[in-house]
């Protein structure tokens, strides 16, 4: 993965690459929506059946609000970079294990240092956990900076909940708003 000069070298390396027993059971490849020039990527946890069918992250009902999510801020996916921890459905939609996201963690590092990202969302638990490095729950995880070192990117990370937890919860939707907005400051910030 290392070696992927581009995206599309790198997809072309994900799609021969066998290593990962998640592959055997998937459709096809779920490598990334949006644009590879976005100064903002966010990071998903594994696709689901929708994102299953048509390759691409977020584009079930949780996809549906997360773009109303981005929408609130003026963000669309010309705009983002989105990507998950790994790039096949687990079977069931049960959590990737640690096995399968550290075997898929070279392309998703490359995928970050390819775009090189400005600003970095994690959303939910497993994304968080994983590079945050951290055993804390997204409770507590989320709406606060950090730079993260992530390959060969440094890059400030905000943890958000994800959009499928939000659909089962939607009173929490009020927090995740509130990193919405620390968000677009942040992008305001950088903006100048
Ligand atoms: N949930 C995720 O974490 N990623 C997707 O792509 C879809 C749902």
């Amino acid at each position: 993965a290392a070696k992927a000069a581009t995206m599309d070298e790198l997809r072309a390396i994900m799609e021969s690459y066998d290593g990962c027993g998640l592959k055997l059971r998937a459709t096809r490849l779920c490598f990334a929506d949006g644009n590879p020039d976005a100064e903002i990527m966010l990071v998903g946890e594994a696709p689901g059946s929708e994102e299953d069918l048509q390759g691409k992250p977020f584009v079930g009902p949780a996809g549906q609000l997360l773009d109303r999510m981005l929408g609130t801020i003026g963000l669309d996916r010309s705009k983002v970079f989105i990507v998950n921890m790994v790039p096949w459905r687990p079977p069931g939609n049960r959590e990737p294990s640690p096995e399968e996201m550290a075997l898929c963690r070279p392309f998703l590092l490359r995928q970050i240092e390819l775009v090189a990202p400005k600003l970095l969302v994690t959303l939910g638990n497993v994304p968080t956990k994983s590079l945050f490095g951290t055993t804390t729950g997204i409770v507590r995880m989320r709406g606060q900076w950090k730079e993260l070192a992530i390959g060969t990117h440094t890059v400030p990370a905000l943890a958000t909940f994800h959009p499928a937890y939000l659909l089962r919860q939607p009173a929490q939707k009020a927090l995740a708003w509130r990193d919405m907005l620390a968000l677009k400051a942040r992008i305001d910030v950088q903006a100048g």
